[in-house]
């Protein structure tokens, strides 16, 4: 299972889905540009953002109020937008495909 990050760049790069991290910790592990993680996945950042395909939207998790917060603080963020530390890494997002936006918040 593989999940596939967009760069601001408009490369593609696919990375091995990690049972047990976040969407954020997987990105970081394989060095995905411009995804920052500064709080370590605490939802206390924001620099963790990406915008989610619209296919896998309703797919994911639902925003807790926490991320909610977070999101709603930055101006910018996209109907799309999700925290990527708030995503558990599961093989039921194999295909997951997400943008990186061009600057964290
Ligand atoms: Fe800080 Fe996601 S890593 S909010």
């Amino acid at each position: 299972p593989a999940v596939t990050f967009v760069l601001a760049s408009g490369a593609i790069q696919e990375v091995p889905l990690t049972e047990g991290s976040s969407l954020m910790e997987i990105a970081k592990m394989h060095a995905v540009p411009g995804i920052d993680g500064d709080c370590g996945g605490c939802c206390a950042c924001g620099t963790c953002h990406v915008i989610v395909d619209e296919a896998w939207r309703n797919r994911l998790p639902p925003i807790t109020s926490a991320e909610a917060q977070m999101l709603a603080i930055h101006a910018g963020a996209d109907p799309g937008s999700r925290l990527a530390c708030q995503i558990p890494a599961t093989a039921a997002l194999d295909g997951l495909r997400v943008r990186v936006p061009d600057h964290q918040f």
